[in-house]
């Protein structure tokens, strides 16, 4: 019935997702763009390293305001990509699955991450054998209703997929990523609750659409334009969405749902393609 659905869809009752609290970043001491790997980055187009610091030090303390925790690697000299956690790898419980990164820019960071969680009481586990199986961590997976949802087209490989959801012991979805300047699935999806989710799948081949448009409930749809100013790339902390950017009519729609917004702006790190999601690493998921 009409009525009762715009009841409903007024007053929804969210439930919460069960991680996204706990989050592990990086200082951008060394962070620049001195290769372009994405189409976003172009090495004569320096980020201001003061501002950088400013506006990781704000979404910092934007994070812990949520009610979020943050924990923090050493950055490396040589690794400027490493203030990009999102990359690192995936956390299931206590254990750590590293990423493999495509390109060879950011292999080293490997090495940095897996001594991070060892020392931090993690199980390191690499989930294949095949360097060429590509897998760049949560910038490619999310956990939603206990399954996996994983991006590839770019950077992870189709074939990562299954085995990491064989590892994770849970069905998973595929999304096949179609525009390269929204090259990891973060930056066209955001899941904030067990209902609703940002989705920008006009960048999604129509297959990877359909399906999850109906894996979620309630999409919130994002223009093209919306998209590209990376205002999927948001994490969600507490009742608070924070956001690189956030459109007028996104807004709206978020109060509507619940959620306070938190615009935290990322603008120097758009410069070597990431925002506030590739920042963060969630680091208290477990999978079912
Ligand atoms: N320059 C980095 C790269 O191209 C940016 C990574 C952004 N991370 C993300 N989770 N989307 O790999």
């Amino acid at each position: 019935m009409a009525g009762s659905d715009s009841l409903e869809r007024s007053n929804p009752t969210k439930q919460a997702l069960n991680w996204g609290r706990t989050y592990l970043m990086c200082p951008p001491d060394y962070f620049g763009v001195f290769y372009e790997i994405n189409p976003w980055m172009h090495t004569q187009v320096a980020p201001d390293r003061d501002l950088a610091h400013k506006q990781w030090d704000n979404l910092v303390a934007n994070i812990k305001q949520a009610g979020g925790i943050v924990q923090t690697m050493e950055a490396v000299d040589g690794l400027p990509d490493l203030v990009f956690t999102a990359n690192a790898g995936l956390v299931n419980g206590r254990t750590f699955i590293p990423s493999q990164f495509k390109f060879p820019e950011r292999q080293p960071e490997v090495i940095y991450n897996n001594a991070w969680f060892r020392a931090h009481d993690f199980e390191v586990v690499e989930f294949s054998h095949d360097p060429h199986l590509y897998f760049e961590g949560c910038g490619d997976a999310f956990m939603v209703h206990g399954q996996l949802v994983a991006g590839y087209g770019f950077r992870t490989e189709l074939g990562a997929h299954a085995v990491l959801a064989k590892q994770l012991g849970v069905p998973f979805h595929s999304i096949h990523l179609i525009d390269d300047r929204l090259y990891h699935l973060d930056i066209s999806f955001c899941p904030l609750d067990e209902r609703h989710a940002l989705v920008a799948p006009d960048v999604w081949h129509h297959s990877s659409a359909e399906d999850i448009l109906q894996f979620i409930p309630e999409p919130l749809v994002l223009e093209l334009d919306e998209a590209l100013a990376f205002s999927a790339n948001s994490i969600v902390v507490g009742n608070t969405v924070i956001m690189p950017h956030c459109p007028t009519r996104v807004e709206r729609i978020l109060h509507k749902w619940g959620y306070e917004v938190c615009v935290s702006p990322v603008t120097e790190f758009l410069k070597a393609g990431g925002g506030v999601r590739c920042l963060t690493l969630a680091l208290d998921v477990t999978y079912p």
